[in-house]
């Protein structure tokens, strides 16, 4: 019942009306991954900025992986070079993310569809807008992922859902059966270890050393995450309006010529503030962590190309959910403007 009325709102929301309910969305990548290596498409293309995870998983299944750099005036991959690359390379499926919640003009997509390229679109760190007419145009994945687990936009500790309009893919996804381990102190330990080495030394994936994946990426759905979602999606309204005002209000304090902002106007919903200090970013970061302010400095490049690069020298993210206010935004930047 309160699974009807869920796919009822994201249908009436987003126009996709094929939805499947997952643990979480590296589970959901997980059974993509196992659809797509089924239909033998393992040219894939993911940015060289994005959270570990979803790489990680296309490398323990064995695609080939093709990363490409970032704008880092977006976060999001180039789209000059990813139209340069579908017209030059063989590429079966691009894996887009819209991280930080910021757009695409989409015109790949156009290239795409006329080399059969499938898109899968990664929202797990957004969420489709309420403002749905004038941001259908940024939804636009065959396949579609959302997530409710731990620092997204809804955190509920678990949940993922899949969105397609496509009947072979809801078809050939749905029969995917995964059995799942029961994640354990170990796993985690083992993961944190492996992230340290694999940030700090060449970024290279070897797949010997991926064994704790399995555990911490495959979950099953609980039905108990029903109720919450539904109270999530019910207050997307308002979840939405309030990070943007904060953002906003942000983009006003926040003005200085040593500081470019990372996050788009026309976004989807945003996940943090984020921005580009040219110097000192590791002491800032430190002085607001110091003065408990909540700070971040995702995401790290997968690839060390250009972009990605300057991005992960030069981002600082701050929370714009319920834990800020007006006067919190102010006594940020009265901290930190003395070092820009
Ligand atoms: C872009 C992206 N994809 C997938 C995930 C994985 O989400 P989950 O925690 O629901 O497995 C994350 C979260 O860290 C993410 O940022």
């Amino acid at each position: 019942m309160i699974k009807k009325k869920i796919k009822s709102i994201i249908k009436n929301r987003t126009g996709y009306d094929k939805i499947l309910f997952s643990g979480r969305a590296n589970t959901s990548i997980w059974k993509i991954g196992l659809y797509l290596k089924k239909k033998k498409k393992i040219n894939i293309v993911l940015p060289s900025t994005l959270c570990v995870s979803p790489a990680v998983i296309f490398n323990i299944l064995g695609f080939n992986i093709i990363y490409l750099d970032i704008d880092p005036n977006t976060g999001l991959i180039d789209e000059n070079l990813l139209i340069h690359k579908i017209k030059t390379t063989k590429i079966d499926v691009i894996f887009f993310v819209n991280l930080y919640g910021n757009v695409l003009k989409n015109k790949f997509c156009k290239y795409a569809k006329q080399k059969k390229i499938l898109v899968i679109q990664d929202l797990a760190q957004t969420f489709f807008s309420n403002s749905v007419n004038k941001n259908r145009k940024y939804i636009f994945g065959d396949i579609l992922i959302l997530s409710f687990g731990y620092s997204k936009i809804f955190d509920l500790k678990g949940g993922s859902l899949i969105l397609t309009k496509n009947k072979e893919i809801y078809r050939d996804i749905n029969y995917i059966n995964l059995p799942e381990i029961k994640m354990d102190l170990n796993a985690k330990k083992k993961y944190l270890n492996w992230y340290d080495k694999y940030f700090s030394k060449n970024r290279k994936i070897e797949n010997s050393k991926l064994n704790f994946a399995k555990k911490l990426y495959i979950k099953h759905y609980q039905n108990s995450y029903d109720k919450k979602i539904l109270n999530s999606l019910k207050e997307l309204n308002f979840e939405e309006r309030e990070r943007k005002e904060k953002l906003n209000f942000y983009s006003k304090v926040f003005k200085d010529k040593n500081i470019q902002i990372l996050n788009q106007k026309d976004s989807l919903v945003p996940w943090r503030f984020c921005f580009l200090v040219k110097k000192k970013r590791n002491y800032i970061l430190n002085k607001l962590r110091e003065n408990n302010f909540d700070a971040s400095s995702y995401y790290l490049a997968l690839k060390r190309v250009k972009g990605s690069i300057k991005l992960e020298k030069q981002i600082i993210n701050l929370w714009i959910d319920k834990s800020i206010n007006k006067n919190k935004i102010q006594n940020q930047y009265k901290l930190i403007k003395n070092f820009l």
